[in-house]
């Protein structure tokens, strides 16, 4: 959970009449969203950090994974509090919980005045002032035909060295597990000429490295007449901004092409790093995953990868006790893990979501087994991430210095490595040479070359 609040620079700071208290839950692309619905309403609202003295709250859900309902009532029961002793305040929640409670959240909460979806958000201004007068306003209805806007409004930030642009929303794919066909909807691209204009936007502030967004980048262009396709949007961004470093998530591994392939160790702003996740190794499970690969055509694209560039970084996500994965399939996981020896992996138990195919499966798989496999796993990949990281020892690389705190600077590799190392704050958005002394299990401790 994040206050969007270090976001903004104090020039927003006490210019607007009214406060704002933005709480995220989920992804980048929920981040995203969450400047989206802030930069909305810059010079009608200022951000704050205190819950209790804004006028307006966004509660930010995501539903992918955790047990996001029974969060989002205990935090509203701890909103409620506030909205008491100020009875102006109104309360919105968006995001991935919204869409998918609707209604019913504002009758279970009514301190709760508006419930938008990832569609709705855009209309936030418009939808505000419907509260006014119309009481409690839900904002979920989900458009085949949706495009995103584009958001004039400048977003004023403090000097971040990363920046995110989602370049599309919303999946078609349909995996048995995931809810976000659901409630994010029908996938839509956004054109190539808004993404551009917001990642110039971006790099005249200072930002760079940008980190393009979508649920599947690489479908990207689907449904958009006389556009670019993914790699010919990575093109055209290669070339407009030559001095950005430039990367995307998440990638589906179906449509993973030898076109995009090429793109690493090509395009020279492109670093050299995938997160392709995999799921599975088993193909049985892949299969009742709707996954569209086989084990084999995942590993024959890993080899791809890493002949067009040899020095990329690739990572992964998987779940572990879908229904019917007996220890057969979890070996298989396993195997493929030593096989490909991923960077780093984020592995999750399977957790039901309401609606998906998967719900119907009958063959669920023990919790007590989920647990053990889920331990065994993260076991395995510890070992090899820490040995694939440990590549990195006794090597100077160029990395781009991120945060500084307490004489401390974070800083990243084009492989996507974080490395830490002591420097003094003007170096934070610089280039430098270090020297990395050792590897820690999920990153790097350097010391800059001279
Ligand atoms: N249960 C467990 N993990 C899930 N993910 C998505 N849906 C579920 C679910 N129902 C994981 C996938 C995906 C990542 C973002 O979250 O691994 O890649
Ligand atoms: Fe969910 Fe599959 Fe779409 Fe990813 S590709 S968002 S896992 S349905």
């Amino acid at each position: 959970m994040k206050s969007l609040i270090n976001e903004y620079d104090e020039i927003t700071a006490g210019c607007a009449p009214k406060r704002l208290h933005v709480i995220t839950f989920g992804c980048q692309m929920n981040e995203y969203d969450s400047q989206k619905m802030a930069q909305m309403l810059m010079g009608r609202y200022c951000l704050t950090p205190y819950p209790e003295e804004a006028d307006l709250i966004i509660v930010n859900t995501c539903s992918i994974r955790e047990k996001a309902e029974h969060k989002l009532y205990s935090l509203l029961g701890r909103l409620r509090k506030f909205k008491d002793s100020k009875p102006d305040m109104k309360i919105a929640v968006a995001g991935c919980v919204a869409q998918q409670l609707g209604g019913r959240l504002i009758e279970k909460m009514p301190c709760v005045d508006l419930v938008i979806g990832p569609q709705g958000l855009y209309r936030l201004p418009e939808l505000l002032e419907r509260i006014e007068t119309d009481g409690g306003v839900v904002a979920t209805e989900l458009d085949d035909q949706f495009k995103i806007p584009y958001i004039e409004a400048p977003l004023p930030r403090k000097g971040d060295v990363r920046g995110f642009v989602t370049i599309m929303q919303g999946c078609d794919n349909f995996c048995t597990y995931c809810i976000v066909p659901y409630v994010r909807g029908r996938e839509t691209s956004r054109p190539s000429r808004h993404i551009l204009k917001e990642i110039g936007f971006l790099v005249d502030q200072g930002v760079k490295d940008v980190t393009l967004l979508g649920q599947n980048v690489n479908s990207y262009g689907k449904g958009l007449v006389d556009e670019v396709d993914f790699p010919g949007l990575l093109e055209r961004i290669d070339h407009a901004f030559p001095d950005i470093r430039l990367r995307f998530t998440t990638s589906h591994p179906k449509d993973l092409s030898d076109k995009l392939i090429d793109c690493f160790g090509r395009l020279k702003t492109l670093c050299e790093h995938l997160h392709l996740p995999v799921q599975s190794g088993s193909d049985k499970i892949l299969k009742r995953m709707n996954r569209h690969y086989t084990r084999q055509e995942y590993l024959e694209k890993v080899d791809r990868l890493r002949k067009a560039c040899p020095t990329i970084t690739i990572t992964t996500d998987l779940i572990v006790g879908f229904p019917g994965e007996e220890d057969q399939d979890f070996k298989d996981t396993l195997s493929l893990l030593e096989t490909v020896r991923f960077d780093q992996a984020f592995a999750f138990k399977y957790s039901e979501r309401p609606g998906t195919a998967a719900t119907r499966f009958k063959d669920k798989v023990q919790e007590e087994v989920k647990s053990q496999r889920l331990k065994t796993l993260l076991e395995l990949q510890n070992q090899i991430g820490f040995e694939q990281y440990r590549k990195m020892e006794n090597k100077v690389c160029k990395v781009l210095v991120e945060t500084f705190d307490k004489g401390k600077l974070t800083a990243r590799t084009r492989g996507n490595h974080v490395v830490n190392l002591e420097g003094d704050a003007d170096l934070v958005g610089r280039l430098i040479n270090v020297y990395i002394e050792r590897a820690c299990h999920h990153s790097l401790v350097g010391r800059i070359v001279h």
